[in-house]
C-alpha cells in the first residue's frame, strides 16, 4: 500500500497516542525505536510523573526519553516489564513482525522477550499477508559478516546485503536479506539464529506482538 507521507505521519502519531491506553501508574515501560515510537515518547511525556521510567532499546530513544524528562532505566535493574511499545517494518495477520530497519533489533528483541505485553504501533502500510518484502535485518559480529552472508544465501536463497557504514549500538554490523518470502517465520527465525556470528534476527515470530495498533481514521486495535 502506498500512503502520502503526511498521512503516514499522522497515522503513526494516532497509533502512538492509542498506545497510551495500555499504561498503568508506577509502571516501567519498555520503549522501542523508530519514527512511530518517537511520537509515543513525546506523548509519554504527559505521563512522566505517573510512571517510574522507561527501558530503552536504543541510544536514539534514550536521548529522546531524557529530553522529555523521562528516566531511562537498566533492564537488569528493572527486571521483567509489563509493557513494551514498539513499531515494526512489516506485520503479518498473526502479529509476527520484521523489525530492525532502524538497526535496533537486538535490544528490541531483548525487551520484547522481557515484557509481558508487546504493543506494536504501525501505520497500515506495514500490514502484509506474508513477511519478506521488507529486507530482513540480521545483526552480525563484524568478523563473521561474510561467513554469515554465505550461510544465509545457502540456507534461504535470499540475497544478503551489508548495510555498509552502519554500526549498531552494540558495536556490530547488519546484513539485510532481500528477496525472501517467509512462509514459515518461526522456522526461519530458528534456523538463522543457529548460524555462528549471528547476534539476532529481525524476525519477531517466536515472540510476536500481542496487540497491534494500526493508526488511521479510525485507529484499529488487532
Ligand atoms: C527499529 O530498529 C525498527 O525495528 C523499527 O521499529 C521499525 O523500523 C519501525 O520504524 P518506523 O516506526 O520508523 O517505521
Amino acid at each position: 500500500m502506498t500512503t502520502a507521507p503526511n498521512l503516514m505521519s499522522e497515522s503513526k502519531r494516532l497509533a502512538a497516542q492509542k498506545a497510551l491506553d495500555y499504561l498503568e501508574d508506577d509502571m516501567i515501560v519498555g520503549v522501542g525505536t523508530g519514527s512511530t515510537v518517537a511520537y509515543f515518547i513525546d506523548a509519554l511525556a504527559a505521563w512522566k510523573h505517573r510512571i517510574r521510567g522507561a527501558v530503552s532499546s536504543s541510544e536514539q530513544s534514550s536521548a529522546r526519553l531524557k529530553a522529555n524528562g523521562i528516566e531511562v532505566l537498566d533492564l537488569n535493574v528493572s527486571g521483567p516489564l509489563l509493557l513494551y511499545v514498539d513499531g515494526a517494518d512489516e506485520c503479518d495477520p498473526h502479529k509476527r513482525l520484521i523489525k530492525g530497519g532502524g538497526g535496533a533489533l537486538t535490544r528490541e528483541k531483548i525487551i520484547a522477550q522481557a515484557s509481558e505485553r508487546f504493543v506494536c504501533i504501525i501505520d497500515a502500510s506495514k500490514q502484509v499477508p506474508i513477511l519478506g518484502n521488507f529486507p530482513l535485518p540480521v545483526e552480525v559480529i563484524p568478523m563473521a559478516r561474510s561467513l554469515v552472508a554465505r550461510a544465509i544465501l545457502a540456507a534461504t536463497g535470499g540475497q544478503p546485503v551489508w548495510r555498509e557504514g552502519v554500526v549498531t549500538d552494540n558495536g556490530n554490523w547488519i546484513l539485510d536479506i532481500h528477496n525472501l518470502r517467509i512462509v514459515d517465520p518461526v522456522k526461519l527465525e530458528t534456523e538463522l539464529n543457529q548460524i555462528p556470528g549471528v547476534v539476532s534476527v529481525g524476525l519477531f515470530a517466536r515472540r510476536p506482538a500481542d496487540i497491534v495498533i494500526v493508526g488511521g481514521e479510525p485507529v484499529r486495535v488487532l
